[in-house]
């Protein structure tokens, strides 16, 4: 069955509802909700010639023989009637709603599941805050002034998106409605040409539903993506159509961007007013480079917001079941990278100093970074490799410190990855479900 969807203006229309039990009186309160001339028919009283006038009937007799009679009088008169439960008497259906007047929200499901429309009902409830009805009614002000002045309809688009960008939505959360109200009507008359703004975004270790609501919000709204090698191709999936994405990542030996010329794109599109995210993997200021783009953007005078992402160096450990602090065996946790001026004597020190170690990128060097942090603590010091952490593909290896490369190449580990060394990988407890190629070296 296939339903072309549309909201009835049924203000001060005569409708129809039949029956007297609960159906019937929540049919009979939503239509006059909606401003509709309601009469009800108790089952009993219903005769042929009780609908001639009404615009629609809703039949909630659960009565067999009213059913087929309505049906018929109903479609003899070309009215719109609904038998309640009885899909092939239906010349419409009713959706689940979200209310947010003005804005209404109509799911349907076809009749297929009435579970599943109100399960999204609730989805959809929590998703959008109470906020969303005086918002997009500020929002109808301001495009009604636009039209008066005539300003054309992508200037247009550009101000809306401006004002989804903005604070009036979280000032309306906040109960401060002519905060809200003011900020709207100024975005509306400073005209699409405002002072862009990137966000600075963690996109987690790479399974998108471990994005942040925040994350996901901006990414819907943004003009301009730019974003990092190691960005799962379905967190992408969530920028919005229009939005232009630019893969920036610096993939090691490729002819990539060099970090000026991404900041320096970030600046030139800000400048130009655009609604900018740049999308790090992890979180941003985390082994991310994000600090030094933050630091030249505000430098540039560029408005900036920055969103925290899930970062690998905890991520990767919990996804394998590792508990980085387990109480008792671990209350210390440095994290660290393989790479760059003086790794292996930082390896070394940092094993030494904390319970547990975490160590990102160490991968290309996995054999001489276990040896670095063996020396500091014992071959027999137990380490996990995960890569591809929180992925479809995870893949992880557990073992003695002085196996793990070996074991880690066995398996094939490939990149992303990474190494946490400690007790704490031995006392893990073992996952109900172990991810397919875990591969156990014991510690015996
Ligand atoms: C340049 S660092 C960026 C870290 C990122 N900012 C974060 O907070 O997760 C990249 C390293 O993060 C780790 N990494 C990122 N994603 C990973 C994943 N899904 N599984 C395991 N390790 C990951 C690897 O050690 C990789 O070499």
């Amino acid at each position: 069955m296939r339903y072309y969807p549309v909201f009835l203006d049924l203000v001060d229309q005569p409708c129809v509802v039949l029956g007297e039990g609960k159906f019937a009186r929540e049919k009979a309160a939503s239509l006059r909700e909606a401003g509709a001339l309601v009469r009800v028919i108790p089952s009993r009283e219903y005769k042929r010639g009780d609908l001639a006038g009404a615009r629609l009937v809703v039949d909630a007799s659960e009565d067999t023989d009213i059913n087929r009679r309505s049906w018929q009088e109903a479609e003899e008169a070309g009215i719109l009637i609904n038998v309640v439960d009885r899909p092939a008497q239906c010349r419409f259906i009713a959706p689940a709603i979200v209310r947010r007047d003005p804005l209404l929200i109509a799911i349907s499901t076809s009749g297929e599941s009435p579970y599943l429309a109100s399960a999204l009902r609730a989805r959809i409830e929590r998703w959008l805050g109470r906020e969303w009805g005086p918002f997009v009614a500020l929002v109808g002000n301001v495009r009604r002034q636009l039209r008066a002045r005539g300003v054309p309809i992508p200037e247009q688009t550009r101000v809306f998106r401006r004002i989804v960008n903005s604070e009036v939505r979280s000032l309306l959360r906040r109960g401060r409605a002519d905060d809200a109200a003011h900020l709207a009507v100024a975005i509306g008359q400073a005209g699409a040409i405002g002072p862009g703004r990137v966000a600075l975004v963690g996109a987690g270790p790479g399974d998108p539903d471990l994005l942040t609501f925040k994350a996901r919000e901006l990414l819907a709204d943004a003009e301009y993506v730019l974003h990092d090698a190691l960005i799962a191709p379905e967190t992408l999936a969530l920028c919005g159509p229009d939005a232009r994405i630019e893969d920036v990542g610096k993939r090691a030996g490729l002819d990539n961007p060099s970090q000026e010329a991404i900041t320096a794109r970030l600046i030139e599109l800000a400048r130009a007013g655009y609604a900018v995210v740049r999308l790090k993997g992890g979180d941003p200021f985390v082994f991310g480079r994000g600090g030094e783009e933050l630091a030249d953007l505000v430098d540039a005078g560029i408005e900036v917001v920055v969103v925290p992402g899930v970062t690998a160096a905890l991520a990767a450990p919990a996804a394998a079941g590792i508990p980085v602090t387990l109480r008792g065996v671990a209350s210390s946790l440095a994290i660290t990278t393989a790479q760059g001026d003086r790794s292996l004597d930082r390896l070394r020190e940092l094993a030494l100093a904390a319970d547990t170690l975490v160590v990102l990128m160490p991968r290309s060097n996995l054999a001489e970074v276990a040896a670095a942090v063996a020396e500091a603590v014992g071959g027999s010091r137990p380490a996990a490799v995960i890569s591809n952490a929180t992925l479809p593909n995870q893949q992880s290896v557990t073992g003695p410190l002085e196996g793990i490369a070996r074991m880690a190449d066995q398996a094939a580990i490939g990149t992303p990855a990474t190494l946490v060394v400690g007790d704490v990988v031995a006392a893990a407890p073992t996952l109900a479900v172990l991810p397919n190629s875990t591969v156990d070296g014991g510690f015996g």
